[in-house]
C-alpha cells in the first residue's frame, strides 16, 4: 500500500548526516552553542571516523526514508587516524556514481570538510544542503515500501 501524500503539506526533507566524531561532530556541537540556527530536520548520526561510513549505510538510509544524505569529517590531512577520510573520499566518489548510475539526483548526497572550529560552516552547509533536497523534492528510489513514513 502506497501512502498517499498531502499536497497542500510543506515538505520537510529528512537529512542524515554522517559526522566524524574529532571534527564534524564537534563543528556541530559548536554550531549548537555558539546559538547557531540550522534547520531540526538533519539527524545527526555520530561515527568515528568518515572512514566508518560504509557506502550500505547510505543505501540503508535512502531505503528507510532519507531524501539525502551528507557525510562531514575532517579536512584532508587533519584526520585523526591519519588517511580515514582519503579512504573516504574515494568510496564515496565510487558509490555516487553508481547512485547517479541508479537515478538518484547527485545532488541528494555530499561529502564535506568540517573542523571541530566550524560551527559557522557546519550551519550554513547544513542550510544549504537542505535548501538543495528541497527544491529536489521528496526521494522515491531505492525507497523500501514497507517502511513506514
Ligand atoms: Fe575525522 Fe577521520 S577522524 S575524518
Amino acid at each position: 500500500m502506497q501512502i498517499e501524500e498531502n499536497k497542500n503539506e510543506e515538505f520537510k526533507p529528512c537529512i542524515v548526516a554522517f559526522c566524524c566524531n574529532w571534527c564534524s561532530y564537534a563543528g556541530a556541537d559548536l554550531a549548537g552553542s555558539s546559538r547557531l540556527t540550522y534547520p531540526a530536520d538533519v539527524k545527526i548520526i555520530r561515527v568515528p571516523c568518515s572512514c566508518r561510513v560504509n557506502p550500505l549505510f547510505i543505501l540503508r538510509a535512502f531505503q528507510r526514508g532519507a531524501d539525502g544524505v551528507i557525510i562531514c569529517g575532517c579536512h584532508p590531512g587533519d584526520c585523526h587516524y591519519t588517511t580515514g577520510n582519503y579512504y573516504a573520499r574515494r568510496r564515496m566518489t565510487l558509490l555516487f556514481g553508481m547512485l547517479d548510475y541508479l537515478g538518484i539526483e547527485r545532488e541528494r548526497t555530499r561529502v564535506e570538510w568540517v573542523s571541530a572550529a566550524e560551527g559557522a560552516k557546519f550551519a550554513a552547509t547544513m542550510s544549504d544542503f537542505i535548501d538543495t533536497v528541497t527544491k529536489l523534492g521528496r526521494n522515491r528510489k531505492l525507497r523500501d515500501l514497507r517502511c513506514k513514513e
